[in-house]
């Protein structure tokens, strides 16, 4: 019966999509959160090293989408003009989508579209924010030339452990930022791909280094989401920079390979279907059955 329910919401959503360019185009996906997500690998005070590690290296079935939103080849680091503020290292964009190639031959084109931005706690990424707009903007200029949004990959949080109240509020915070996401992009069960975020927290040579002390809070909070299609996979254990912070170069690529296996694992954020049934759900009224759509969606848990 609920999986009756999604399949119906599968079909509802089909017909919101602009089948024809789903059908032939990229497979896009949004890289969104903080700094470990913009990329910091190989950067030590505030200087890259310049090395790309050859699971990086360029594609010619790999785009990213610029700032001023135009597709071109994608090259580390792929945040270079969206966190600008900041410099940018390896992430973990390039190795996903390379090991994503590897692993699934139908895959097509990979479109990456980052927006992470260092230091943003998740309260500057709520609906109406900048970083928000940002967002929906970007993934909607993503689609003009064609293609599908297949997921979001999210890592962002270590700006949340500062203070209990943040996050205590964080489970709530990030479910709510999700949930508008997919509403907005009419994708109701668009796969989410969350990292837990580590870091060392305490004195090292002297200085404190680390964010905040409430790490295992935000973590348990990551850990215990049950939105549906959201998959969550750990960075513990990876190695850290010598600010005990940033994920290093070797990090972010074993984290790219765990990225595309956990996307494996979740179902698609759309199917292409032609089928009368799509055709007598598109006459049904719009607004009411979207909602309830998304509803249903999101809140039972297979
Ligand atoms: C970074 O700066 C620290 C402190 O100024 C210094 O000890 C260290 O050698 C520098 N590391 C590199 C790789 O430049
Ligand atoms: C989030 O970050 C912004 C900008 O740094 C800051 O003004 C705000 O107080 C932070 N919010 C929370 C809840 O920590």
């Amino acid at each position: 019966m609920l999986s009756l329910y999604l399949s119906y919401a599968y079909l509802f959503i089909s017909s919101a999509v602009p089948v024809a360019h789903a059908a032939a185009g990229k497979s896009i996906f949004l890289l969104a959160g903080q700094s470990n997500m913009a990329g910091r690998g190989g950067v030590v005070n505030d200087t890259w090293d310049n090395y790309i590690p050859p699971e990086s290296f360029p594609d010619l079935a790999i785009l990213r989408l610029s700032a001023d939103l135009n597709w071109q080849l994608a090259t580390e680091p792929l945040h270079r003009d969206i966190d600008m503020n900041k410099v940018c290292g390896i992430g973990p964009g390039m190795a996903f989508a390379r090991s994503l190639l590897r692993k699934d031959s139908s895959i097509g084109v990979v479109g990456l579209v980052p927006c992470a931005m260092g230091g943003t706690n998740i309260s500057e990424w709520a609906r109406g924010g900048d970083l928000y707009k940002r967002l929906i903007r970007r993934a909607e200029a993503a689609l003009e030339v064609g293609g599908t949004i297949r997921g979001l990959l999210w890592f962002q949080g270590e700006s949340d452990t500062v203070s209990r109240e943040d996050a205590e509020s964080y489970k709530t915070r990030l479910q709510n930022f999700i949930l508008y996401v997919r509403a907005d992009l009419l994708l109701p069960v668009l796969p989410v791909i969350q990292v837990m975020q580590v870091f060392f927290y305490g004195k090292m040579g002297g200085t404190c280094i680390g964010e905040g002390p409430y790490l295992e809070i935000v973590r348990e909070a990551q850990l215990g989401m049950d939105l549906v299609n959201l998959r969550t996979i750990d960075a513990k254990g990876l190695s850290l920079e010598p600010d005990g912070l940033h994920l290093t170069t070797p990090s972010q690529v074993s984290l790219g390979t765990m990225l595309a296996n956990a996307f494996m694992q979740t179902h698609p954020s759309s199917i292409i279907s032609s089928n009368s049934i799509a055709s007598k759900i598109m006459s049904l009224n719009f607004i009411t059955h979207f909602f309830l759509m998304l509803f249903l969606a999101n809140f039972l848990i297979y």
